[in-house]
């Protein structure tokens, strides 16, 4: 069975965009594959100093993929730092490739742009991602369009231990997941938590509504282009059609009918993850963890006899 592999940042509160570009097609993925979903607590750490919102955002993205969907018992889904073999084979990968390949990083470099503090972990950040991939011998990873360049440094890290030390590490490849459209937010731009303009994902019947009530109608057209936009992610061309001529210029219905079909999708989500208590989200990471860490176990023994170190 092939092997996949992701990670994912503890970033807390998602929106319908990330459920339309990223949970829903990963656990739909991961159904077909010998998956593994780490949560990226020591890739976060580069830029999350905040240990409150560490732990709460942790236990939340086991919740988020639990409640989209994944099955713990086929997925195996953990946290990086309970497997420590992820940082240990990042060493090694750091003492293999040079600084000003790393410089090369476009993520990296946007980070520095954007004004973030150029911590060496920053710096290092695609070989620890290299070696959350390649301690389990993966096939592929899915990712949005902007890790693609991480997934180069992997296969990249892989051929520079292969060639110094011998055959032992696979080089994957990506899956950019191309969600089948953008998600607009409220405001007619992309939905995105930093423009301000998300519907919730596990927001309660409330705060959905009065998302969907705040989009932008432009009065001078007759379809409200920024609601149909939206509702595109929920309903066919079809569909959608027959409402939105029957109901020109009402945009009040045609909201209406927006917060029907967005609680149709979320309210069974939104149960299932009140349903998850913390202590079934640790449950889940420690079994996760055990699994993980003996597959990464045996791989790095091999790898600390090939370099030499085990004695
Ligand atoms: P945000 O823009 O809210 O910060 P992230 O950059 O954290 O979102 O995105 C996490 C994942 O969700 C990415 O894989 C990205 O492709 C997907 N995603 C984010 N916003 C949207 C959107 N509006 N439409 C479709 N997919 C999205
Ligand atoms: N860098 C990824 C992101 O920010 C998260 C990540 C960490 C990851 N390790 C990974 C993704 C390994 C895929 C495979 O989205």
């Amino acid at each position: 069975m092939y092997k996949l592999f992701t990670g994912l940042q503890p970033s807390g509160a998602l929106h319908i965009g990330n459920y339309f570009g990223a949970l829903k097609p990963a656990v739909e993925m991961c159904r077909e594959y010998d998956g593994m979903l780490m949560v990226a607590d020591y890739h976060a750490l580069t830029t999350l100093k905040d240990p409150k919102a560490m732990h709460e955002n942790i236990l939340g993205v086991v919740k988020d993929y639990v409640a989209a969907g994944l099955d713990p018992e086929h997925t195996i889904i953990f946290k990086q730092s309970d497997v420590p073999e992820h940082t240990e084979l990042a060493w090694i990968f750091q003492c293999l490739v040079t600084v000003p390949f790393l410089e090369l990083s476009h993520a990296y470099k946007d980070k520095l742009a954007k004004g973030l503090e150029a911590n060496a972990g920053l710096f290092a950040y695609p070989m620890l991602m290299a070696a959350d991939i390649l301690l389990y011998d993966t096939d592929v990873v899915p990712v949005g369009e902007d890790q693609r360049q991480h997934l180069e440094y992997a296969r990249e890290a892989a051929a520079k231990f292969n060639n110094t030390f011998g055959e032992t590490f696979k080089e994957p490849r990506e899956k950019i997941l191309k969600s089948v459209a953008v998600v607009p937010g409220t405001d007619g731009k992309k939905m995105s938590k930093s423009y301000s303009n998300t519907i919730p994902l596990f927001g309660t019947k409330d705060e959905i509504t009065k998302a969907v009530m705040s989009i932008v109608t432009d009065s001078k057209g007759e379809l409200p282009e920024n609601v149909l936009a939206i509702h595109r992610a929920f309903k066919s061309e079809k569909e959608l059609g027959a409402l939105y001529e029957a109901n020109k210029k009402n945009y009040k219905v045609i909201k209406e009918a927006l917060i029907a079909d967005v609680e149709a999708i979320v309210a069974p989500m939104r149960d299932k993850r009140d349903s998850i208590s913390d202590a079934d989200a640790k449950g889940i990471l420690k079994d996760g963890g055990d699994r993980a860490r003996e597959r990464a176990s045996k791989k790095m023994a091999d790898v600390r006899k090939k370099i030499g170190v085990s004695i």
